[in-house]
């Protein structure tokens, strides 16, 4: 029987202290240099690509993620969504992703809407979502088979200026966000 508690708290404190800290995932760079609409203002014309940055917390275990999808989300429609290619993480270890988004998208404005901005500091931004779905992390150590899989999911709320001819409107600039996990 005591053994047994033993055992279970053994796992126990095993498992937490593999658990993701999930609040130490950051958008770290943002570049938008197309952003724009044509075709009697339906079609959006985007070039975006930003960079990632994913921290595996723990220094005993090891994390593989595999199905990864990013989704670039503007006035709540997925503009842009891209399958990301599986990577490893050791322990401590700070990956960075840097998915880009580059397309047409056939954008829904509701009547006598454009492309606004949402103004923060009287400047212009764009808020645009990224949106990070990892799928099947597993997590092991002392044993090549205990393992762990789970979903996650982030978002993050970026407020994004438009770069055009290398340079933004009032010079303004990204800030590194971090993303919630939901
Ligand atoms: C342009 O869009 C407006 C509003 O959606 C529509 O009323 C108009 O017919 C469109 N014009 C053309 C040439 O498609
Ligand atoms: C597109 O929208 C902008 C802003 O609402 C407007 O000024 C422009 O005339 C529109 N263009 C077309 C082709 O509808
Ligand atoms: C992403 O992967 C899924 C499943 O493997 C596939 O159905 C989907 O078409 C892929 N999407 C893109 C944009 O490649
Ligand atoms: C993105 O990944 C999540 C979790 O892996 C999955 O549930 C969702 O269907 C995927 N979406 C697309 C568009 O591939
Ligand atoms: C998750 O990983 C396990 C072992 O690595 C594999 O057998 C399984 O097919 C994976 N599941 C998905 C949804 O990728
Ligand atoms: C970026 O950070 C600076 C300094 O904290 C702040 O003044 C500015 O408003 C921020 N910009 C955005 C888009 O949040």
């Amino acid at each position: 029987m005591l053994v047994f508690f033993v055992v279970v708290i053994v796992v126990l404190i095993i498992y937490l202290s593999g658990r993701p800290s999930y609040d130490n995932t950051r958008v770290t760079d943002a570049l938008l240099t197309e952003f724009d609409l044509t075709n009697n203002n339906s079609t959006l014309n985007y070039d975006l690509a930003v960079e990632i940055a994913l921290r595996n917390p723990s220094n005993i275990y090891r994390s593989h993620y595999n199905h990864i999808n990013i989704t670039a989300i503007y006035k709540n429609q997925a503009f842009g969504i891209m399958n990301y290619t599986s990577f490893s993480q050791g322990p401590n270890h700070e990956t960075h992703l840097t998915p880009s988004f580059r397309g047409q998208y056939s954008l829904n404005l509701g009547a006598g809407d454009d492309l606004s901005k949402s103004g923060v500091s009287g400047a212009d931004y764009y808020d645009i979502f990224i949106k990070l779905n990892l799928e099947n992390e597993s997590v092991k150590k002392f044993r090549p088979h205990w393992k762990f899989h789970r979903k996650l999911e982030y978002t993050c709320e970026l407020k994004v200026p438009l770069i055009s001819n290398g340079q933004s409107a009032g010079g303004n600039r990204f800030n590194t966000t971090r993303c919630t996990y939901i």
